[in-house]
């Protein structure tokens, strides 16, 4: 272990990455302004801010808010250029939605890692909700030929709450009512907010949504909780790291995204929650404190409540005392890298004993680390590179990460953080 790798203090992460997306879309879509406060200002979300001022939404940005001024569902201009999403899977699916609605034809774009990832997904229901979409081999570049789009029933193959919001986004502006079930209750953000910007146009059940069309939205206020996937660094560091005990503040703990917290506990580790806000999204202080942990599974059915803690809950793994499995997470291999394949490359650098299956890995935390190779990777992957940092914690040597830098795409102030904890 590094000297002085020890963990302590009180820290607030910066605002959730699906919410704050979320609120600059249904803002544009809305009459009114969207006032939106803690909004996260990474390269992803501003990627989301970007495509809809090139949609003709003002979108003003001070310190202490964003303010959105919406357009309505029918005040979209058709783009003069291609639509940038970066490095975004959250903003191209999402805005595909919505654009498969417009009275116009828009081409989505992104960077080399979006455009490798799947768009079937959001194809096969926007198409069958009469939305005409040319994209080769189901990748970007993409053109979407906007239509008056028709309600449809859809099941779901795969628990994805971009695709069930690109469905939502898209149903708003039917003709007829969509029914969405899902196999596996995905986040539900977009639910969440869909009910405060126009409450009629969505009814909740336990794994079905249903969108009525034809209701306005109406601008309002929003407060970006903290983000829980990037809490989870340092809930899953100070876990790990013999000695650290760590507060995060306002924590978002909608119980669609608190997988973490709930494997955390089987693992052992000594988490209390104070401070809870019930509301439209609930928050928390969430506080941890090393201990001895214990081996655990997860498996397909815990997967979407976590997906984006997986390489992390790879690692506590690597430090619990026995062999932990994770299965039925094959949906990582579609993410910013094939999170499986590059856990299992990068953590052999570091000597974890682990071993890559088809959905998920094996991993023996009992066994002691010796380092392999002192390059680490982070494959272009924000979420790989904050874990590989926090794994480097534990490691008595220097180590670099390669491309570090794509920790700005959820976390830019990830560094400042950290060093916060460790001074
Ligand atoms: C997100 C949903 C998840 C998650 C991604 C953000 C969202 O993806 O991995 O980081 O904001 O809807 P899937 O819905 O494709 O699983």
């Amino acid at each position: 272990m590094q000297t002085n790798s020890r963990l302590s203090g009180t820290i607030s992460v910066p605002g959730d990455k699906s919410i704050s997306h979320r609120s600059i879309i249904l803002g544009a879509l809305s009459n009114g302004t969207t006032k939106i406060t803690n909004f996260l200002r990474s390269a992803d979300c501003i990627s989301t801010m970007g495509v809809f001022r090139n949609l003709g939404v003002q979108i003003d940005d001070t310190p202490a808010e964003i303010t959105v001024h919406g357009v309505g569902i029918k005040g979209l201009q058709a783009p003069k250029v291609d639509l940038d999403m970066g490095n975004s899977g959250t903003s191209t699916r999402l805005i595909s939605g919505v654009l498969a609605g417009q009275p116009f034809v828009s081409r989505v774009m992104g960077d080399a890692s979006l455009s490798k990832r799947p768009m079937k997904r959001i194809i096969t229901p926007l198409s069958e909700m009469g939305s005409e979409i040319d994209a080769v081999e189901n990748h970007l570049p993409m053109t979407i030929h906007g239509t008056q789009l028709h309600g449809i029933q859809y099941e779901m193959p795969v628990a994805s709450a971009q695709v069930k919001s690109a469905i939502i986004l898209a149903a708003l502006q039917a003709d007829g009512d969509t029914t969405i079930i899902e196999p596996v209750k995905s986040r539900d953000h977009t639910e969440n907010m869909l009910e405060r910007f126009s409450p009629d146009s969505i009814e909740k059940h336990d794994h079905q949504i249903v969108i009525h069309p034809h209701h306005e939205l109406a601008g309002q206020a929003v407060h970006v909780p903290g983000d829980i996937s990037s809490a989870a660094f340092f809930l899953v560091a100070a876990a790990i790291v013999p000695g650290s005990e760590v507060t995060i503040q306002n924590v978002g703990i909608n119980p669609t995204r608190t997988g973490i917290l709930n494997v955390l506990k089987r693992a052992g580790a000594s988490i209390t929650e104070t401070n809870r806000t019930t509301g439209v999204e609930a928050s928390a202080d969430l506080a941890v404190k090393a201990t001895e942990l214990k081996p655990f599974t997860v498996t397909g059915h815990e997967i979407p409540g976590l997906v984006d803690e997986v390489p992390l809950l790879a690692l506590l793994a690597a430090r619990a005392n026995g062999v932990s499995k994770i299965t039925g997470a094959e949906e990582l291999r579609f993410k910013e890298s094939d999170r499986i394949s590059v856990i299992v490359t990068e953590f052999k650098k570091l000597g974890i004993a682990i071993e890559e299956l088809p959905d998920g890995f094996i991993i023996d935390g009992s066994k002691p680390w010796h380092l392999n190779d002192a390059k680490l990777n982070s494959h272009k992957d924000h979420r790989i590179a904050m874990t590989l940092k926090i794994a480097s914690l534990l490691v008595d040597q220097p180590v670099t990460i390669k491309d570090f830098d794509s920790i700005k795409i959820s976390y830019p102030t990830f560094n400042d953080d950290l060093a916060k904890l460790r001074s």
